[in-house]
């Protein structure tokens, strides 16, 4: 996501052609085999290392290139956020342990130029049930926003729609400081898209709009810090984060999902070591 590092507070939207879309989705839908492999194969005991050094190697035999890598002198091809780091965690040689929930998040460019960039948190084992429970209303509300990203309703009903599940329905906390962004030629592009907000506020939707919305949710205080490594991003008082992430593009005035969170879940659904994230939304009470 974009912030922390530099917000330009230009509006440069860069409107795409239903064929410009296809490229896109190519680009998203290479980012899912990514996060799906990661799916399959994400267990106590691997490495982000491990993981991303495979990440890359999927995306190459694509003929593409992983976009993280030398983005603003990012060392790799995924962000690996453990536990309480939120964002833009740099793959490590520590091991993953039973009960953590690890974010996964990845970006490519295509031989067309156009970028995909999605995420998902994996929770590892046997993962406490709050913590489950905040990765459950963070999917969902990464949803609720997707509903509202039909033409004629602005960017601020889908902040908005985030903050009011994730915060007053939930009591969470959403992160302020990185936003979602447009994607296109390149990874960050106008306008940003942030998870609070005001409904009614803010740009119009249209068709050829295609945006990453990707809430960052805090299960305590919204209160962030910076690693000194420049990159991690945690939050203040350590308790867990969770962040998941769609580029969708506005199309025949609805939302269109580029990137597909499917098939990772269905690699989650035969690996073991995972806990299936049941969007809160979709949870039934069993009396
Ligand atoms: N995770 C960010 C996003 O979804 C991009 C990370 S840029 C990097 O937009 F340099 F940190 F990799
Ligand atoms: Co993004
Ligand atoms: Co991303």
């Amino acid at each position: 996501m974009r912030g922390l590092i530099a917000r330009p507070k230009s509006n440069n939207i860069i409107y795409k052609t239903d064929e410009e879309i296809e490229y896109l989705r190519e680009a998203c839908l290479l980012v899912c085999k990514v996060l799906t492999y990661v799916g399959a194969n994400i267990r106590p005991g691997m490495t982000g290392t491990q993981l991303d050094l495979e990440a890359e190697q999927i995306i190459r035999d694509h003929g593409a290139e992983p976009a993280f890598k030398g983005y603003r002198g990012f060392p790799s091809t995924l962000c690996i956020s453990v536990n309480e780091v939120i964002v833009h965690g740099i793959p490590a040689e520590q091991e993953f342990k039973d009960g953590d929930i690890v974010s996964v998040d990845c970006g490519t460019l295509m031989k067309s130029g156009f970028h995909g960039d999605a995420a998902y948190t994996f929770p590892i084992g046997e993962v406490d049930e709050k913590v489950m429970q905040l990765c459950s209303v963070t999917k969902a509300s990464l949803y609720r926003g997707i509903e509202q990203a039909v033409s004629g309703h602005r960017l601020g009903d889908i902040s908005y729609a985030i903050q009011h599940y994730t915060e007053r329905e939930n009591g969470y906390s959403v992160v302020r400081e990185l936003v979602g962004h447009g994607v296109g030629k390149s990874l960050h592009e106008d306008p940003e898209v942030a998870n609070y907000g005001r409904r009614g506020n803010g740009l119009k939707l249209q068709d050829g709009l295609v945006i990453a919305i990707e809430p960052m949710i805090n299960l305590g205080r919204k209160d962030v810090q910076q690693a000194k490594d420049g990159w991690t991003i945690f939050a203040q008082d350590l308790l867990p984060s969770a962040h998941y992430e769609h580029t969708i593009a506005v199309r025949k005035g609805k939302a269109d999902i580029l990137s597909n969170h499917l098939p990772v879940e269905k690699a989650i659904a035969n690996n073991p070591n995972v806990m299936e994230v049941i969007s809160a939304d979709e949870q039934v009470e069993v009396s």
